[in-house]
């Protein structure tokens, strides 16, 4: 059975650089592999969800949805969210079942601050106080799926090496 990785974190963590490149790896390796990032996502399939609650937990079922029907045609998948709270990993779980592979991915953060590729701590951007909380995330430890794994960002070149011993693992 195919598997859908799903890394998850504070944003700044890393999650769409290792994700793509952990994408590219595997595709070095000619393992079928699909990638959707959850901001690439808002451009097309979710451009229509805002960023309520309710909007960013069906942000995750349609992610969720989609990742499905590629593990159904033997894809392994790599999705990257931020996913900070349990409702959004939960429907994810509840779509996914077993195939479902959770990955934080960590950076301290201050390092997370210090990125800030969105300017989410920027106090004068609207909803900045929501999105204040959800940097300050910390590793929300209780999955609802299989596996939970913190990777170090500086591990700069263990993502493929470590995805061996994740598929191993499970
Ligand atoms: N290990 C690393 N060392 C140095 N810089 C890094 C590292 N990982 C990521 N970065 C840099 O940090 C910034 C944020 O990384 P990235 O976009 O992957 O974060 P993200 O977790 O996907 O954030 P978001 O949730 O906002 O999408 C980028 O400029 C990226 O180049
Ligand atoms: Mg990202």
């Amino acid at each position: 059975m195919t598997k859908v990785f799903w890394l998850f974190g504070r944003s700044g963590a890393g999650k769409t650089t290792l994700g793509r490149r952990l994408h590219q790896s595997l595709l070095d390796r000619k393992i079928p592999v699909f990638y959707l990032d959850g901001d690439e996502l808002r451009h097309g399939l979710c451009s229509d969800l805002t960023f309520t609650p309710s909007a960013r937990l069906e942000n995750h079922r349609r992610i969720a949805e989609v990742a499905r029907l590629a593990a159904d045609q033997h894809l392994n998948v790599i999705v990257t969210t931020m996913a900070p709270q349990h409702s959004q990993r939960d429907i994810a779980a509840q779509v996914l079942g077993e195939r479902l592979v959770w990955i934080y991915v960590h950076a301290p953060l201050e390092v997370c601050i210090r990125r800030d590729p969105k300017g989410l701590t920027d106090a004068r951007r609207p909803g900045s106080w929501t999105d204040c909380w959800i940097i300050r995330l910390t590793c929300p430890v209780r999955g609802s799926g299989n596996i939970l794994l913190t990777l170090s960002p500086r591990m700069w070149t263990a993502p493929p090496n470590q995805f061996w011993s994740w598929r191993g693992a499970i």
